[in-house]
């Protein structure tokens, strides 16, 4: 995206109709006309506006999710920007689950928004998309998405592949209707539960067909070298296990070098990465071996029939490379310790009554905009104690953290670096370390199973 002024960019939202399917015409709520949205490349430390226009029919909320943001711009679910010709007091309710909100003075509206991200933070691809409350699954599904790099000299110096090798890939699953539709089960009213019978997509909202970037299963063509796959699952619920194989049946190492949050301090080699909603891998994939003509396949071991393709790779030529992984990647991540925290917590993340259905939970309650959940002093070392019932990703807004343990043994390989999200497996309990550091104010942590969390599993975190 080209910015109107030094630092300041414009993005109206607006439906559009897109062929994603072949032949398929795809009505698509969009930033700016495309899904996904138009990236969005910054300097760190060089503050960022945009001005978001609504011209949807609905209120959205844009959030710059894995950005150190002040919580005026951190897009709170409330803090709504309107369509036009909205009544200011009318708030819809999300087929099932949706409580009102409890405390309308948190609703602050208007039809545009400056959204101001100062980026004073490590380098790190970060994903802008919306996040009203009780609405933010099915505002995602149906396009509301996009990238936003923030990149520094240092990270540039290491001369890891870049340019037409450098690939953001944004991994959405999606199902259609026969007329082209997204099919999302709450615009669905024959899929429409009653009371106190279970939602059928309680679990989250799966879809048949993977995109990235947009489009079902693309072929990119490459050439036989290092390439840099900054990776993003941006789909509601879906979790994915990443393989990359080569026609004879050889799988390609994924070297990782960054993690949601930036560079890890040294490279970590996986054949298979697994990727929860919301969590973003930077990982190095070397072509070199294949033989040109050969195709790539990048698999889902987690998916079964269509969503165990994801995409593939055709190796088109042969080609010079003078990228490198560097042994030492970053030496500036933080080493908070588990001696350092002032606070110790823990939070149970499970199902529960609500009303009369089920509602996804945090330690028994539901979200409440009204309510502070947690109050942490900006500047402390806290850790927490996560656990889950079933697969719940889990996200904390404002601050990166460290995973400490995973069921009471050591972090898995790929849990190395500083994250964001953390992807909680069936039964499994992880702490994490972090430091609240950036901005006083209003955030949030959540599950980012998106269904989730529109049916209640986020709490409010105040930084005072
Ligand atoms: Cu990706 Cu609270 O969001
Ligand atoms: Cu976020
Ligand atoms: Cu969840």
């Amino acid at each position: 995206l080209q910015p109107v002024a030094d630092g300041r960019y414009e993005i109206t939202q607006r439906e559009t109709t897109t062929e994603i399917l072949p032949g398929v015409w795809t009505p698509v709520w969009t930033y700016d006309g495309t899904f996904p949205g138009p990236t969005i490349e910054s300097r760190r430390g060089r503050p960022v506006t945009v001005t978001h226009r609504n011209d949807l029919q609905v209120p959205t909320v844009v959030h710059l999710h894995g950005g150190r943001t002040p919580a005026e711009s951190d897009g709170y679910p409330t803090d709504l920007v309107l369509p036009e010709g909205w009544p200011v007091d009318q708030q819809p309710v999300h087929s099932g689950h949706a409580r009102q909100m409890s405390d309308p003075r948190a609703v602050r509206t208007s039809r545009t928004r400056d959204y101001t991200f100062p980026l004073d933070q490590r380098p790190t691809m970060l994903w802008y998309h919306d996040h009203r409350m009780d609405f933010t699954a099915p505002a995602i599904w149906r396009g509301l998405a996009g990238l936003h790099f923030v990149r520094d000299d240092a990270e540039e110096a290491l001369g890891l592949p870049s340019g037409p090798r450098e690939l953001p890939l944004m991994i959405t699953d999606r199902a259609f209707n026969d007329d082209g539709t997204f099919h999302y089960p709450s615009l669905d009213p024959s899929l429409r539960s009653t009371p106190g019978v279970e939602e059928p997509y309680l679990a989250g909202v799966l879809g048949d067909v993977i995109l990235v970037n947009g489009a079902p299963w693309p072929v990119h063509e490459a050439e036989a070298a290092r390439y840099r796959l900054r990776l993003l699952n941006a789909s509601n619920a879906r979790h994915y296990e990443l393989e990359a194989v080569t026609e004879d049946g050889r799988r390609l190492d994924l070297v990782q070098v960054g993690a949601d949050q930036g560079l890890l301090a040294a490279p970590v080699t996986h054949t298979s990465l697994p990727i929860g909603p919301a969590e973003r891998y930077d990982v190095v994939i070397d072509f070199a071996g294949v033989p040109v003509g050969g195709l790539v396949r990048v698999l889902n071991r987690l998916g079964s029939g269509r969503a165990a393709e994801v995409m593939a790779f055709r190796i088109a030529r042969a080609a010079s490379d003078d990228s490198r992984v560097p042994a030492v990647l970053s030496t500036d991540l933080p080493a908070w310790r588990r001696e350092d925290a002032v606070s110790v917590r823990e939070f149970g993340f499970r199902a529960g009554r609500m009303g009369d259905g089920h509602g996804w939970l945090i330690d028994g309650r539901p979200f409440d905009p009204a309510r502070t959940d947690v109050t942490v002093g900006l500047g402390d070392v806290e850790v927490w104690r996560l656990i889950a019932d079933v697969h719940h990703p889990i996200h904390l807004h404002l601050t990166g953290f460290r995973i400490l343990s995973r069921g009471g043994r050591e972090p898995l390989p790929h849990d190395a670096g500083l994250k964001d999200t953390v992807s909680l497996r069936p039964g499994e309990s992880a702490e994490i370390v972090t430091r609240f550091e950036g901005y006083r104010g209003r955030y949030l942590f959540h599950c980012h199973n998106a269904e989730h969390e529109d049916m209640g599993m986020m709490a409010n975190l105040e930084v005072v």
